[in-house]
């Protein structure tokens, strides 16, 4: 099979005269579903656009996102493994991507490069649309990196009683703990950090949990970052779990389905994030016009 290069995975936005570029950079790229959603939000909302593909080097992100708006590009959407880049490139930052440590969404204005983060905004829109209260719930957060950093925020937002977070080890969740404690305290949710091993023992966790995020990598190759006895003690057929990877019922969704809880993949997190970013650069008066839902039935589909 050849391979792809980065040379061959570039969106020039001198090639498109006359049209607003955007494109999403990641390494690799070649498989992201993210030029199809915008594809899509662009024909609900009569936007004349091109969104394309990115892959720099690993190392070359500022040098390819340089000459990206250099040559005009108007935005760009960021995933694996450049999100910490992104938010070091940027000259202006929102508070959500300061708080998230990462950024996934690129605009320029006036010369200034702005970084913002919609994966949080994402998760928890696309949860409520599943008709999931989070207000007044026990959370469980699988996982203590990035992904988890970048949707705290915007979960502690929504008043949950309790936000447990769990990683397999304790240092990076205790960390997390210590960075939003201060957000936490003044919406009143109860905010603390645990093992994964610390699941296997029902006498360390109060209860079973609401709902249950994978936020750690684990799902990607076909791993459950819990083991079965945690499990047991985690999921009832009232919880909820959601797994951000997408494509695929993951291990962790299996385990909560043999309990009677209910799943869902990060496919609609995916949309999500990308209608923010979209709003982002098209104006939010294009968030009448476009409907991620219909658009996520429609990658369900194809
Ligand atoms: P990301 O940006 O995707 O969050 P990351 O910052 O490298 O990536 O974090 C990966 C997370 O997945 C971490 O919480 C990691 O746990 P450790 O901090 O203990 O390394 C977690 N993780 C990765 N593989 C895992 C596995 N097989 N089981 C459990 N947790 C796993």
């Amino acid at each position: 099979m050849s391979q792809v290069t980065s040379a061959q995975v570039h969106t020039d936005p001198t090639q498109f005269p006359g049209t607003d570029v955007y494109a999403v950079a990641g390494n690799p790229i070649t498989h992201s579903k993210s030029p199809a959603i915008h594809k899509r939000f662009s024909e609900q909302s009569n936007q004349k656009m091109h969104y394309g593909l990115l892959q720099p080097e690993l190392g070359e992100f500022k040098t390819t996102t340089q000459a990206f708006f250099a040559a005009g590009g108007k935005g760009m959407n960021v995933t694996v493994p450049f999100k910490l880049d992104a938010q070091a490139l940027a000259d202006v930052l929102t508070p959500r991507a300061q708080l998230a440590g990462a950024v996934n969404t690129l605009h320029i204005q006036e010369g200034k490069i702005f970084g913002d983060n919609t994966d949080g905004a994402g998760l928890v829109r696309d949860l409520l649309a599943q008709g999931i209260q989070i207000q007044g719930s026990r959370i469980l957060l699988l996982g203590a990196g990035g992904a988890s950093r970048g949707v705290l925020g915007p979960l502690l937002e929504q008043s949950p009683a309790e936000l447990v977070i769990a990683n397999r080890s304790n240092a990076k969740a205790e960390e997390l703990v210590r960075l939003f404690s201060d957000l936490a305290v003044s919406l009143d949710v109860v905010l603390q950090a645990v093992t994964l091993g610390d699941l296997e023992d029902a006498s360390k966790i109060a209860s079973p949990f609401d709902l249950i995020i994978n936020a750690t990598a684990a799902g990607l190759s076909n791993e459950s970052p819990i083991s079965n006895t945690a499990a047991s003690n985690i999921f009832t057929p009232q919880s909820f779990a959601y797994d951000m990877v997408y494509g695929k019922v993951t291990t962790l969704m299996q385990q909560a389905l043999h309990r009677g809880a209910r799943v869902s993949d990060g496919l609609g997190m995916l949309v999500e994030q990308a209608a923010d970013a979209f709003l982002i650069w098209r104006g939010a008066q294009c968030s009448d016009a476009i409907d991620s839902r219909a658009v996520l039935a429609e990658l369900r589909t194809s």
